[in-house]
């Protein structure tokens, strides 16, 4: 049977990655393989994940890169060599430009740590969001799944799910939260999902 080739785009800690491995182990995921791991940090702990679980690891490293060009320009060589079909952005760091969002249009797909349209968009990453969403109040957050474009958490929706914030809440409670109850559950989801559309001719 076919198996989509999917790259997964790390910059930290990667639990989400972790999430995506453990659930091709499973069998959540069985229309896609992770082919590849590309992180824009050396170090990472990402990277540890990937070869504890056999997957080949690469280090872009955005700060050595001359620009933004030349950072794509590596990640798109190593998806190259590796033949990936989907891209899946796990708590990576840096934005992708049009150029190469168009080039992979409905082919890579990103984690939100909150209900998009709510709490997203350019500077609204990490513990921010949590921060923003127990600022404004919000008594529901979640996780969302989108494709992604050229707008900033912009691409449609692939998966939501809601998650109760409580009262006694820190940012630090609350990612965490989010990330068991939503994130690791809807990223492997969608990624499955994704990849039987990519194999129908679906997107
Ligand atoms: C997650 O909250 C994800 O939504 C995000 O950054 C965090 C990454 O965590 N955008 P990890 O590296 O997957 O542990």
């Amino acid at each position: 049977m076919k198996k989509v080739k999917i790259a997964v785009l790390v910059s930290g800690g990667g639990t989400n990655l972790q999430a995506l491995i453990d659930a091709q182990n499973s069998g959540v995921i069985t229309s896609g393989k992770i082919v590849c791991v590309i992180s824009s940090k050396p170090g990472a702990y990402a990277l540890t994940r990937a070869e504890n679980a056999g997957i080949d690891a690469y280090t872009v490293f955005k700060k050595e890169c001359k620009d933004h060009s030349e950072f794509e320009e590596k990640i798109e060589k190593i998806l190259i060599k590796k033949g990936a079909e989907l891209i899946i952005l796990a708590g990576f760091m840096s934005i992708l430009s049009a150029d190469f969002t168009k080039k992979h249009e409905n082919r890579i797909i990103n984690v939100h740590p909150a209900l998009i349209p709510s709490f997203c968009g350019a500077g609204y990453y990490g513990l921010k969001v949590h921060e923003a969403a127990l600022g404004y109040g919000v008594k529901v957050t979640g996780a969302t799944v989108h494709f992604v474009n050229e707008i900033p958490d912009g691409g449609k929706i692939i998966m939501q799910k809601a998650v109760r914030v409580h009262d006694n809440d820190t940012p630090e409670k609350l990612q965490k939260r989010v990330m068991k109850q939503a994130e690791w559950k809807i990223l492997p989801a969608s990624a499955e999902l994704v990849c039987k559309k990519i194999i129908s001719g679906e997107v």
